[in-house]
């Protein structure tokens, strides 16, 4: 009997674009009248991009893919799809792949992706991580004709002045290459694993710019969210045999490191910590955790109770916290953080929260640094734990593929951004409130694309959005 192989199939490469204008935390915290030191470490953000007056999350996505297909000298007769992923779209029904390959058909020729295909996807921050799984079973069930799949993730994040949300901005994007044999990074086949529920932690109605959000409830949605997808994620990688436990193994020991949807640093922090809670308290390892902590781990009044009922029972939530500060100061924690998850938290303090983007600039972030350490990375499994408000969640996990250098060892992070200029408070509220023109951008664009036309004068042409390539 024959029985078809299936194709390895993964990330070949990515490509970032990040907006030059920033915020500072410290400028931040002295017009919010916030301690500067809760940003830095209780939020982890020490620089916002901010997009230009001239930018949008579709644009941002253009000058991503741009880079990505230059550096890898592709034709759009190599490519087969194009994604879009964000939560910024600029058009109730036109999509923002459509905009992207309008801009990319000015540097390749009108039609030239006129053979491809593609759409944007929603669902808050999490769906990018559904259009690469769907890109990727594209290419493994051979409907692709040996062509490769682009998804570009990119979205602004923007909340109200004043709001608790505020020091959680940022905007970015990123190109991923999607196709057979990568060399970077190959997805682990049959795991991956999603939890879907109607919630309204975080959402945007139509013709608004601006999220509402309930801040405690979205951060313990995510987590309780992250870890269903897992513990779907821990089953099927035992029943399929690609992990194999030993008695007293947790399987978070057989993932080499861990790329987290950030919203902001701290979060990736503490998603771990409550990973590793949840994987390890039944394990012979947590007398030894509690024992370090100095306390017994908590327990709500309600054990099956409704995120509210937990939320509302604060002598609980007051012994949780302290649990929790407690276990992220043991050795135990710390290990794990230090040698699998550090690294990719790094980008995410200078550029803020990039929403669909934020957990593939993770993952960039990870590559990067840990290959500037000298981490050998070959053969290293990174788990990937995907957050979208309104929620769903998505966990997988991919090998770090054997010329993974190929593509890391050109990373730089300071030279990708390139040179960036800070914004005062004033510009950038300025810049928030919408008060500047689109045409009087802060910055100069210079070998990009930026917005040049919004709108038409007739009826007709409401909408329009046309971008150009400035050399
Ligand atoms: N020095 C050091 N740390 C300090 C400090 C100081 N002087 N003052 C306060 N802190 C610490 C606090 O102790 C706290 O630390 P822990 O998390 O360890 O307890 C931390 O700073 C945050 O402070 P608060 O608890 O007071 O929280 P906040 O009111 O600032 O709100 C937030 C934080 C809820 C995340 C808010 O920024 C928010 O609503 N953000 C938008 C929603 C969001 O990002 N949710 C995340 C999950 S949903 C999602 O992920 C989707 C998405 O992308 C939006």
């Amino acid at each position: 009997m024959w029985f078809p192989v299936m194709p390895i199939v993964g990330i070949d490469d990515l490509a970032i674009y990040v907006p030059k204008l920033y915020l500072d935390y410290k400028d931040f915290a002295e017009a919010r009248g916030i301690n500067p030191q809760k940003l830095e470490y209780g939020i982890g953000i020490k620089k916002m991009a901010i997009a230009d007056t001239n930018q949008d999350s579709a644009c941002m996505a253009a000058n991503a893919c741009l880079k990505l297909m230059q550096r890898n000298h592709l034709h759009p007769e190599d490519i087969g799809r194009v994604y879009v992923a964000t939560e910024s779209s600029l058009d109730e029904s036109k999509a923002m792949n459509s905009f992207v390959i309008g801009m990319l058909e000015q540097i390749y020729g009108e039609g030239s992706f006129e053979h491809a295909g593609g759409i944007e996807c929603k669902f808050a921050c999490v769906s990018g991580s559904y259009a690469l799984y769907d890109n990727a079973n594209w290419i493994r069930a051979e409907e692709n004709n040996g062509k490769a799949a682009v998804v570009i993730v990119s979205d602004i994040a923007k909340y109200d002045i004043g709001s608790s949300g505020e020091y959680t901005q940022g905007a970015g994007a990123v190109a991923l290459l999607i196709r057979e044999n990568p060399r970077l990074m190959a997805f682990d086949q049959k795991v991956a694993s999603t939890t879907i529920k109607n919630e309204y932690d975080f959402y945007r109605p139509f013709g608004k710019e601006t999220p509402l959000v309930n801040g405690s409830y979205s951060n313990l949605l995510y987590l309780i969210s992250v870890r269903k997808a897992f513990d779907s994620y821990k089953e099927k990688a035992i029943k399929s045999g690609l992990i194999k436990l030993k008695d007293g193994e947790s399987i978070t020991d057989h993932i080499d490191f861990f790329a987290v949807h950030l919203p902001y640093r701290k979060m990736g922090e503490k998603a771990l910590a409550y990973l590793l809670r949840h994987e390890w308290r039944h394990l012979p390892r947590w007398k030894y955790v509690t024992k370090e902590v100095g306390m017994q781990e908590p327990q709500p009044k309600d054990a099956r109770g409704t995120i509210e009922s937990i939320l509302a029972d604060t002598e609980f939530m007051k012994a949780d916290e302290q649990f929790r500060r407690g276990f992220m100061q043991t050795s135990f924690y710390n290990e794990v953080y230090e040698n699998k998850m550090a690294t990719s938290l790094e980008a995410s303090a200078i550029i803020g929260n990039l929403y669909t983007a934020s957990m593939y600039m993770g993952l960039r972030s990870l590559l990067e640094f840990e290959f500037k350490k000298g981490t050998d990375l070959e053969g290293k499994r990174i788990g990937f734990g995907s957050y979208g408000s309104g929620s769903s969640a998505m966990v997988f996990s991919g090998l770090i593929q054997p010329q993974y250098k190929e593509i890391v060892k050109r990373m730089d992070l300071d030279e990708d951004i390139g040179p960036r200029q800070k914004l005062s408070m004033e510009e950038y509220e300025r810049l928030h409130r919408n008060q500047r023109a689109f045409t009087d951008s802060v910055i100069r664009a210079h070998n990009e694309f930026v917005l040049v036309k919004l709108g038409g004068t007739t009826a007709d042409k409401a909408g329009f959005r046309e971008y150009n390539y400035v050399s």
